[in-house]
């Protein structure tokens, strides 16, 4: 990969881009992901970047315990810059669910580093990394699941651009979209005294790994889906969360992630 033009410092151009995992929370670098993970998402879309710290700080210091999550941060930067906060180009941090499949929960490019390929390269990263986690497990990797927020149907034209970007690169790295679901997931800005903080819809993407596209059914994806729930979010069905996700008739379908680039009516319909 090339980068070219307006990365931060004039030498970068022309360089690879390099893509490790982190183990320092402590580490420049890290920090560096910190900020950036607080300035390419929206609060209600992200967890106290605290928990993702902490998720290094244990990996660094045990193996996952059995049947737990194996979480992995991965950071990008132009080869010989990675030891320059300056350069860095992007982040992914999500895990292995044992016994479910890989959940990808963020990822970030920074602006100058922007379509030129590096999150594609991060996600498939992402991917590669999960399969040598389900090897080690002697378990297959059925799917890599992931979220996005799709913007209010008023938000700014940069809210819709930025969407466009995410279901570009879904695209690239063969995510699927799960049209006809919207997953309800807290508000994570809202205060956690406010039970009142209306929940997030989400849209969910999939890519297919051991499991082949087709025997991604509309029952098997309502399993998927509902595994979600169970696992990230601790909601079982009968919790409202749950339920309005997954409502009674509700068939879910993988369709091309374009498919859910388009702006949403004021009646709901994808225009
Ligand atoms: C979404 C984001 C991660 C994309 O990263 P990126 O490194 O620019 O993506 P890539 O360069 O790998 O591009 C992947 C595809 O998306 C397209 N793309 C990227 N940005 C685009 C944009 N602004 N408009 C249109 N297409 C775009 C690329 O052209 C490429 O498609 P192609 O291969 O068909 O040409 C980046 O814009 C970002 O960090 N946004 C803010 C944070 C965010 O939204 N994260 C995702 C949370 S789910």
């Amino acid at each position: 990969m090339q980068l070219q033009q307006s990365a931060p410092v004039k030498d970068t151009a022309h360089r690879k881009v390099i893509v490790w995992e982190a183990f320092d929370a402590a580490d420049a670098m890290t920090q560096a992901a910190a900020k950036l993970y607080e300035q390419t998402l929206a609060a209600d879309e992200r967890i106290p970047w605290m928990w993702i710290e902490q998720s290094v700080q244990d990996r660094a210091k045990s193996k996952p315990r059995p049947g737990g999550w194996s979480r992995h941060l991965l950071l990008a930067a132009p080869e010989g810059r990675q030891d320059d906060p300056d350069a860095l180009a992007g982040y992914v941090y999500g895990a292995l669910l044992p016994g479910y499949g890989g959940y990808l929960c963020y990822v970030g490019v920074a602006d100058w580093a922007r379509r030129m390929g590096v999150g594609s390269r991060l996600y498939e990263q992402f991917f590669k990394v999960l399969r040598v986690d389900a090897g080690e497990l002697g378990e297959p990797l059925p799917f890599v699941i992931w979220e996005s927020h799709r913007p209010d149907p008023l938000a700014d034209a940069s809210d819709w651009e930025n969407w466009t970007a995410r279901t570009k690169l879904f695209d690239r790295v063969g995510g699927l979209w799960v049209d006809g679901v919207d997953f309800l997931s807290p508000n994570f800005a809202a205060d956690e005294e406010d039970d009142e903080a209306p929940p997030v819809p989400l849209q969910l993407f999939i890519k297919p790994l051991d499991t082949p596209e087709a025997e991604f059914t509309p029952e098997r994806l309502r399993e998927v889906v509902g595994g979600l729930h169970e696992r990230v979010y601790h909601n079982a069905p009968g919790s409202p969360m749950f339920d309005r996700t997954l409502p009674v008739g509700c068939e879910p379908r993988l369709r091309p992630a374009r498919a859910a680039g388009g702006r949403k009516s004021e009646r709901g319909e994808l225009v």
